[in-house]
This record gives C-alpha cells, sequence and structure tokens, in this order.
C-alpha cells in the first residue's frame, strides 16, 4: 500500500510546501493595490508588508498579505472574521457532513459550478471567501492563474495546508486576506470571479456583488453561491429539516442586488434545491434599447416620445378632441401633436409670444 497524505510526515511537507512556496512568490505583489485607495503598493525592502499611502502599511503574516482596511465597513464583516477564525479547525467536517446529508459528492458538485467560470487557459480567476480552499484545490488542476482571498486568516492557513498535503503545484497561485467589501485589485483585474459560500452574510449583498463586479473584465464572468431553498421548495419538509438545524437556508438567491451591469444571467439551484447558484457576465451600464422604434396603432409614436416628450395634461374634452382629429387624419395621435403642436410653436416664434 502507498503512502497516504495523511502519513506525510510534518517534516516532509514542510519541504514540500516551502519549495512550492518559493513559487508561490512568483505572482507579484504589484497585483495588489490599496482596499481604501485602490493606488499601486510597495513592498517593504524586508518584504515583511506592502505600503499603501501614508500610514497604510499591510503586513505580511507567513507570507500572506493581510489587505485588510480599517474602516466602519471592515468593522461590518467583523463578526465573520471572528465565526471562522474560531471554526477554522472544525470547518472541514461540517462541510463533509453537509455534502453526506445532501448525499452529493463534493468534488463533482464543486466541479460543475466552477465550469460556469468558462475559463480559458491563463485566465486570470479570483476565488473570493476561499475559506479553507475547497474549491482552490480544483481551480489549481486548470492552466489558470488563481488569486484566492478569504477574510479570515485561519481559514486561509488550513487551506494552505490543503494545499500542501496534496501536494499541488501552487505556481499560478496568491493567496490574500482580504474582505469582499474591499477588495485590493484595480477595476477589470480578472477574467472571472467565483465565490461561494459566505454571501448571505456579507454585510451589503448590492455593496458586496458591485465590488466583485467592478474587478471583473467587461464580458467577464461572475459565479456566486449559498444557501437558500429553491422557491417550490419553500413549505417542504425538505426546507424545514434544513432550516431547522441552519437557519441560513432560509435566504433566498438575492437577484434583485444584481449590478444594473448583468447580463446573461442564470440562477439555478444545485445540491438538491438547498443551495442557488447565480452566474453572470459583466456588461455595461444598463441594458440598451432603440427609443426611436415606431410603436403600431392608435397611441404611437416611440420611446423616446412617450419617456422622454411628456407635457403637462390637457382637459378631458380637449384630449377628446384631439383623439378624433388624428383619428380623422388617419395619424396617431403622436404623428398628430407632433404635427400641430410643431406648426403652432413655429407659428408663435414667428409671429411674436404676446400676439
Ligand atoms: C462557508 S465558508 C465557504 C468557504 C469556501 N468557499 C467553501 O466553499 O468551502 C465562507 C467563507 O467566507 C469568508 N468570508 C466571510 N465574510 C467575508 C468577507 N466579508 N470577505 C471575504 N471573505 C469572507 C469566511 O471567512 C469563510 O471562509
Amino acid at each position: 500500500m502507498g503512502t497516504t497524505i495523511g502519513e506525510v510526515s510534518r517534516a516532509e511537507s514542510c519541504i514540500v510546501a516551502d519549495t512550492k512556496w518559493t513559487i508561490v512568490r512568483m505572482i507579484p505583489e504589484s497585483s495588489f493595490v490599496s482596499p481604501s485607495t485602490k493606488q499601486p503598493l510597495t513592498k517593504t525592502p524586508d518584504g515583511s508588508a506592502l505600503l499603501g499611502g501614508p500610514g497604510e502599511r499591510y503586513p505580511l503574516i507567513e507570507g500572506i498579505p493581510q489587505l485588510l482596511v480599517h474602516s466602519g465597513q471592515a468593522q461590518a464583516s467583523g463578526e465573520s472574521q471572528a465565526y471562522y477564525r474560531d471554526r477554522a479547525s472544525e470547518y472541514d467536517r461540517g462541510i463533509e457532513a453537509l455534502f453526506a446529508m445532501l448525499l452529493a459528492n463534493e468534488e463533482q458538485t464543486r466541479g460543475e459550478m466552477f465550469a460556469e467560470l468558462e475559463v480559458r487557459p491563463d485566465s486570470r480567476v479570483l476565488e473570493i471567501g476561499c475559506g479553507t480552499c475547497r474549491d482552490t484545490i480544483h481551480l489549481l488542476d486548470m492552466p489558470i492563474d488563481v488569486f484566492a482571498g478569504d477574510l479570515s486568516l485561519e481559514m486561509l492557513l488550513t487551506g494552505r495546508d490543503r494545499l500542501r498535503r496534496a501536494g499541488k503545484d501552487t505556481s499560478r497561485l496568491r493567496l490574500f486576506c482580504a474582505d469582499v467589501m474591499h477588495l485590493p485589485f484595480a477595476d477589470g483585474f480578472f477574467d472571472a470571479v467565483y465565490h461561494f459560500g459566505g454571501l448571505n452574510l456579507f454585510p451589503d449583498h448590492r455593496k458586496a456583488l458591485e465590488e466583485i463586479t467592478r474587478v471583473v473584465k467587461p464580458n467577464g464572468r461572475v459565479v456566486v453561491g449559498d444557501e437558500g431553498i429553491a422557491p417550490w421548495l419553500a413549505n417542504s419538509q425538505f426546507a424545514n429539516i434544513l432550516q431547522n438545524s441552519n437557519p441560513l437556508f432560509r435566504h433566498r438567491a438575492p437577484l434583485d442586488c444584481l449590478p444594473v451591469a448583468a447580463r446573461q444571467v442564470a440562477c439555478r439551484w444545485i445540491l438538491s434545491g438547498s443551495f442557488y447558484l447565480i452566474s453572470f457576465v459583466k456588461g455595461e451600464g444598463e441594458p440598451r434599447l432603440d427609443l426611436d422604434v415606431e410603436f403600431p396603432g392608435r397611441r404611437g409614436g416611440s420611446h423616446r416620445t412617450r419617456y422622454f416628450g411628456k407635457l403637462e395634461g390637457v382637459s378631458p374634452e380637449l384630449r377628446g378632441r384631439v383623439l378624433d382629429a388624428a383619428a380623422a387624419e388617419g395619424l396617431s395621435v403622436t404623428a398628430w401633436l407632433e404635427k400641430t403642436l410643431g406648426r403652432a410653436t413655429r407659428n408663435v416664434a414667428r409671429d411674436g409670444a404676446g400676439d
């Protein structure tokens, strides 16, 4: 029988880890920017910290940059930080139990989730809220650059141990500590962003999704998911049982919190309908419309005239006469008003307003 990962001695695993970790540092620190000002960071000569503007110093702890802002918003995420700090060691057992209870194969499920990222070779992918790297370990099997970040250093350290024990090639991985509300990356830095499992407890869903979308390139993909019973199962015993043990299953897919720039939005429910998974492509601003297509029919006009060309109201009697006059001339109401009011205003301009 071969040596199992669990039997690798501490010394052996450290040698593997150190070799890998030297390579990890090949993804440069210059990839990061200040989480508050978004200005570039520089490394201190001794390599112990990254420096931003005045008073901005982000230490590296065990080689992992701590890119957390010290503001009120960071405080809002503080509760999550404390929660996961205390539970990092038992987290993995909880996840294994969860997948077992849901009769699901974890590796297969996770593979199906991040397949929605549609990454290409050499894509640069952000995984935020990576926890103990249960997705990261599979993302590393693809020929892509992975930035895996979490609010909790303890979760990241547990995750790094997992990668080391598995002997993963981490040359294209960069771990970092950051808050999803203040990501330490320039706009459009990533081809795709992935998050699973923490969204329900992010302090502000709308702002978190906005920040995630900010760091994706135009046309890049975002995939996010968390606990949330599918609407058609809301009153099932399945839902009641899950919610009885974990109130997080009461959450609903936060589709109303997606940014207006979201395009090709898809939401599906995975793990027997107990978790939502939302994916979308980053567009630009609001969806576009052709405002000048004419509506057929009696009222006529276009979105431009109906929305941007509104005038004050008139008496119901005059309105009736306008409708009759338009019908008598075989014109839509809009076309009749354009013609008649256009003529009237030209006459006023020609003859003088007071005449
Ligand atoms: C339930 S775990 C999911 C971990 C991992 N994605 C998985 O699927 O196993 C949620 C993770 O989100 C992280 N998290 C919570 N709030 C966060 C925030 N504001 N910014 C970044 N990460 C956060 C937690 O520290 C935790 O590791």
